[in-house]
């Protein structure tokens, strides 16, 4: 069985690829390395491509079994000021690549959601059924992928997954492949780099908040659990069915709390200085992963301390190679 990886040499897509390669499947990767990396996809065939190009889309296409869709803009804040490239890139060229996959009759797809399609949630932890109410245009254009997938679904012979990831982090334990962004705007690597001198103090985007602390929660999930859960995803859709799905732990931390433990795994102090709350951020953003539990049989397995010690060693390994 044989998959394409569109945007396999970024961060998400990158441990994926590797994990799909480790289960077994033939692995394709596509990226147009605007913002992937092709040492991220090494030891893997990789296709320099656009989503935008149906020629040569249909090339790769004609040749695997299913899609995982993890090519898309991802900075809330870019959204805000330039709506139009996360339009173009996220829904125009996104729905080229659909209709390209369902022109070549490929029946199995699975998309790189988000937890932002839900807005500012009426409850947490966010199960599946909230109303999807995005506060931002990289929420919206996510969303409307969503809604372009399910009505493929239903008209065509398309199953899929939508994923909802919810915080990112951590990094593969070989040491090979990681998160690199440009600019870097997550919180994690950017407390490392205020650790490192390579910007200033890490600002701390609000205090008065309705949480605990008063900073923001969220849910920081490992990438190989992600990974594993896009695996797991794929043998679902073996079986015939779709799905949308909450990815993440189940339970939050503040951006205080992530930074002490940045400061005890790393043994580093992280710089800090208050800032105004970011436009668009929500207080509290917490996934009820139940449902990913029940169907996928599936867990997120990295603690928080994982997560930041792996993407350290990452930090620090790219510091040494150059990466
Ligand atoms: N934060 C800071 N200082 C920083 C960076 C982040 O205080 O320098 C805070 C943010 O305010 C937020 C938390 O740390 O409360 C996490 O911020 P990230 O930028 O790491 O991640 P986001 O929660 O903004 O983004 C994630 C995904 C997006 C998704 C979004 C939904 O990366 O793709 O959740 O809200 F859209």
């Amino acid at each position: 069985m044989s998959v394409l990886v569109v945007g396999g040499a970024g961060y998400i897509g990158s441990h994926t690829a590797q994990a799909l390669k480790r289960r077994g499947y033939e692995v394709v990767v596509y990226d147009n390395l605007s913002t992937g990396h092709a040492v991220l996809a090494d030891g893997l065939e990789l296709v320099v491509g656009d989503i935008s190009d149906t020629a040569k889309l249909s090339q790769v296409l004609r040749r695997v079994d299913a899609v995982m869709h993890f090519a898309a803009f991802a900075y809330v804040g870019e959204s805000v000021e330039n709506p139009r490239k996360y339009f173009k890139n996220n829904v125009q060229d996104g729905l080229t690549l659909l209709n390209a996959v369902v022109d070549c009759k490929v029946s199995k797809f699975i998309f790189s959601s988000t937890c932002a399609v839900y807005g500012i949630p009426a409850r947490v932890p966010i199960t599946e059924d909230l109303p999807r109410l995005p506060v931002n245009p990289y929420g919206a254009s996510k969303l409307a992928f969503e809604f372009a997938l399910e009505a493929y679904g239903r008209a065509y012979d398309l199953r899929f997954v939508s994923f909802r990831y919810f915080n990112a982090a951590g990094a593969d334990e070989t040491g090979k492949i990681g998160e690199i962004h440009a600019p870097e705007t997550h919180l994690i690597p950017s407390a490392f780099e205020a650790i490192g001198g390579e910007r200033g103090a890490l600002q701390i985007f609000g205090d008065d908040y309705p949480t605990p602390d008063g900073t923001c929660v969220r849910d920081y999930i490992h990438v190989n659990d992600l990974a594993d859960a896009h695996v797991l995803g794929m043998e679902y859709l073996e079986n015939g069915r779709s799905a949308k799905l909450n990815l993440g732990t189940g339970r939050g931390y503040s951006v205080r709390e992530v930074i002490s433990t940045i400061e005890r795994i790393s043994g580093r102090k992280v710089p800090t200085q208050m800032a105004p709350r970011r436009p668009g951020d929500p207080a509290e953003l917490v996934a009820d992963p139940s449902q990913a539990e029940k169907v996928l049989s599936w867990k997120a397995k990295y603690s928080l301390d994982q997560i930041v010690a792996t993407a350290w060693s990452w930090a620090q390994s790219r510091k040494k190679t150059g990466k």
